[in-house]
């Protein structure tokens, strides 16, 4: 493979890589990515999740921090750095259809990599941007997945801008609070920014997380935040992730998504009898799994429609575009 993949290869490959960003911590982007990523799975889709982040929380959701598939971002550094000279490791089976590319604490070194490469990247030169740097190791493994999702990390414009560069679509996760609609709006501007550089980038839409279910009121004046932001009809999926605290410490603690809580949840013995078999009364799974898998579960189905609606408009002819819209 060469150094760089091409323009064409790029369109070609990553045509359904989705980030999923905001610049905000804990807005729900590492959540999503491992549920969403979930639910498409078990429904017979193959899937990539790309962790950029230090932290690696993905790997707690997933249940899979140090074990041994768990290279802590080693994969995905040493394929930056050999600039694709090497095919991009990936950790298959995590789940059926699941595979990952792991982060961790390697990833500490992308940074500062990537403030030389573009230090050294030549002014007005013809070379192409350095942030193309993730596009290129993912092209030749992109290909062989229906869906390829990247949970962004918090507050770094580089990282952000490395999966801006490689992604097709954007899935931008927010709180309703004031910080969660800064972090959206900083998201606005990078997403403007990366455009430069990926003209074909495109907002498949945000996700209101960890909301109550009946705070209508809230949810309008989150809408118009996002509109304001983003300009044009708001890209705000109709589906929310409910709040429910009890079942993300759940998740994050067993290594298991909302689906596979819900089963276990289902499985488990009655409050009563774990109780008199001498557990403490909160032992046991939370219930409200249930309703947070079924809120992944019309989140993947939305998110399925809005992207294949988004790619047919993309297909037409740029002439018949303009008829429809007249
Ligand atoms: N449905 C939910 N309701 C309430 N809290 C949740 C829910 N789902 C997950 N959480 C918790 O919210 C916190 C933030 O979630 P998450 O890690 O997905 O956000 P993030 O945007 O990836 O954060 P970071 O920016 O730090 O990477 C975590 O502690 C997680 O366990
Ligand atoms: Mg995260």
């Amino acid at each position: 493979m060469g150094r760089h993949a091409s323009a064409l290869d790029r369109e070609t490959a990553l045509g359904r890589v989705i980030a999923v960003t905001n610049d905000k911590g804990g807005v729900g982007k590492t959540s999503i990515v491992a549920n969403l990523g979930g639910q498409l799975a078990a429904a017979n889709y193959r899937v990539l999740l790309v962790d950029l982040n230090r932290q690696a929380n993905l790997a707690d959701d997933l249940g899979i921090r140090e074990s041994p598939v768990d290279d802590q971002g080693d994969g995905l550094i040493s394929a930056i750095v050999l600039d694709g000279k090497h095919q991009l490791p990936v950790a298959s089976g995590v789940r059926p259809n699941l595979d990952v590319v792991c982060g961790g604490t390697r990833l500490e070194a992308l940074t500062p990599l990537m403030v030389s490469k573009t230090m050294g990247a030549g002014v007005g030169s013809n070379e192409p941007s350095p942030f193309l740097a993730l596009a290129d190791v993912l092209v030749p493994v992109a290909q062989h997945y229906d869906v390829v999702l990247i949970d962004c990390p918090p507050e770094n414009f580089i990282l952000t801008d490395l999966a801006l560069a490689a992604a097709r679509w954007v899935i931008m996760p927010t709180k309703t609070d004031l910080g969660g609609l800064v972090g959206m709006r900083l998201v606005a501007e990078r997403f403007a920014k990366a455009k430069e550089i990926n003209p074909l980038l495109g907002l498949l839409g945000a996700v209101l997380f960890g909301t109550g279910t009946k705070s209508t009121a809230i949810h309008t004046e989150a809408r118009d935040s996002i509109t304001k932001a983003f300009g044009g009809n708001s890209p705000l999926f109709t589906t929310m992730v409910r709040h429910a605290e009890r079942t993300a410490q759940d998740a994050r603690r067993l290594g298991k998504l909302a689906h596979e809580l819900e089963v276990e949840a289902m499985s488990q013995p009655a409050w009563w009898e774990l109780l008199r078999r001498g557990a403490r009364a909160k032992a046991g799974v939370s219930m409200t799994a249930a309703s947070v898998a079924s809120d992944y579960r019309e989140l993947a189905f939305e998110v399925l429609t809005v992207l294949r609606s988004m790619e047919e408009s993309a297909a037409e002819p740029a002439g018949t575009q303009r008829r429809n819209a007249s």
